[in-house]
């Protein structure tokens, strides 16, 4: 019944979006990108793990990070929001000040979200069990189940018939975390983020190994928060031997997310004679590589006002509209561009040429089957699009159908705003089935689209 229920509050909750074929600004800035996604997960979550209290300023207040925000206070840490000022509040109660919770923990849409704070949760006293939506108990977990019962966690799933993966829920039953030497098997930063957060509960060392570089603001909070962590290269060595403190006097400025930037640098890319500026974007570089792809493909993209204040750099980004010619996408660049290959694909639909991406396995377990989501998505745009096992090759300025485009987002926000970006890009009327997933990510997208209109 109750699997029943929540499949029929997923279907009254679909929502659409129906764009007209319109004129866009030529000149245009945006200032209200909301805030990084990625970091405002590890605010809550460093902040709360604290001895002392943190103020989070341009805080994503998403249903993703919010969900964070929730499991957070049902573990008795104090949190408060303001959601007008974008500023979150979290007295944090040191390493071991987490209390028992006797209700379900639930990460709503947010990958992030399960695998993160379930690397803090398997090093507790007390159980605890975490899932989340639909989409969650799809996404496979033994990737951080394997090396977190190697440090000795003891956390159990659920199998489904004919997979070889274990799924949420996830039971999490009190133990004693270890040291670990691990190498990563696929360049996942949430994996090594969740080894990274449990072995804190550990004196001795443990050392994570990355195939590939992969996002590293947990490293870089980390740093900043006091904990003894050692970068050398791909080798990262962190124990719990040190508390962690916010350093910060004063509040800490959490620039504006480059992944959903990266909608707006595309589509102004794409706009002939546009001059677009987004600002205080995050350019940590295991995020921004999409701009030296777009470079490489002729875009005209200028990075102005640079700096680096409270931890991460930021930037404001400045886009020309350009002709861009498609490329092969480099291996070591994939884990830097994971979230942005949809609308990358969609100026690749625009762009002469061939644009192929490998090595991206990865994109089959993400918020959808993203080889899958994509390839459905540049079809519905009458494009030209080869599926193959780790990624696609796709045939720009193939035969595009005529308005209406129809769209099905399968849940998947980046695939909702990409579909967006090719209807305004290609000044096509658009109906795009299932959008209320943008809200996981970006809640003013809508909103932006509406204020670049002419
Ligand atoms: C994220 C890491 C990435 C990314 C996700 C956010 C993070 O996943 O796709 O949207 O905040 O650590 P993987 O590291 O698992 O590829």
């Amino acid at each position: 019944l109750a699997m029943l229920l929540k499949t029929m509050i997923h279907f009254l909750a679909m929502t659409q979006l129906i764009l007209k074929a319109s004129k866009l600004k030529n000149t245009h800035s945006i200032s209200n990108i909301p805030g990084d996604k990625s970091i405002s997960h590890r605010a809550i979550i460093l902040g709360s793990l604290a001895n002392n209290t943190s103020i989070f300023q341009n805080f994503l207040m998403s249903e993703d990070c919010l969900h964070t925000v929730k499991i957070f206070q049902q573990l008795s840490i104090p949190i408060t929001l303001n959601k007008e000022n974008k500023t979150v509040t979290i007295q944090g109660q040191g390493l071991y000040g987490l209390k028992p919770c006797e209700t379900q923990l639930d990460v709503g849409n947010s990958g992030t979200g399960i695998r993160l704070i379930t690397g803090i949760l398997a090093a507790q006293s007390f159980p605890t069990t975490i899932s989340g939506d639909h989409s969650i108990e799809k996404r496979p977990m033994k990737r951080i189940i394997t090396p977190l019962s190697n440090m000795g966690a003891s956390i159990t799933g659920i199998s489904i018939e004919g997979k070889t993966d274990i799924y949420p829920p996830l039971h999490i039953h009190p133990s004693k975390i270890n040291a670990v030497n691990y190498t990563l098997p696929v360049a996942s930063a949430q994996v090594k983020s969740a080894l990274l957060f449990a072995s804190l509960f550990s004196k001795n060392p443990s050392t994570i190994i990355e195939p590939e570089s992969c996002r590293n603001h947990t490293e870089i909070m980390l740093q900043n928060f006091g904990a003894d962590i050692h970068i050398a290269g791909k080798s990262i060595t962190c124990s719990g031997k040190n508390e962690l403190s916010n350093p910060y006097k004063k509040t800490i400025t959490i620039p504006s997310d480059f992944s959903s930037a990266a909608f707006f640098i595309v589509l102004a890319c794409l706009i002939p004679n546009s001059n677009w500026t987004l600002k205080h974007i995050g350019i940590n570089p295991t995020r921004g590589t999409l701009i030296d792809i777009l470079i490489q493909m002729g875009a005209t993209i200028t990075l102005k006002n640079k700096n680096t204040q409270d931890m991460e750099p930021f930037a404001d980004i400045e886009i020309k509209g350009s002709e861009l010619h498609n490329i092969e996408i480099p291996k070591e660049s994939i884990p830097f561009i994971i979230d942005e290959i949809p609308v990358l694909a969609i100026a690749g639909l625009f762009a002469k040429g061939t644009l192929i991406v490998k090595n991206a396995k990865e994109l089959r377990v993400k918020e959808s089957d993203r080889i899958k989501t994509t390839k459905a998505l540049i079809e519905a745009f009458g494009g030209s699009i080869k599926e193959y096992e780790d990624g696609f090759s796709l045939i720009g300025q193939s035969s595009i159908l005529p308005s209406p485009v129809i769209i099905q987002s399968q849940g998947d926000h980046r695939i909702a705003m990409s579909g967006a970006i090719g209807a305004l890009a290609s000044q096509r009327d658009i109906t795009i089935h299932n959008t209320d997933c943008i809200k996981t990510s970006f809640p003013n997208f809508e909103n932006l689209i509406k204020d670049a209109l002419l």
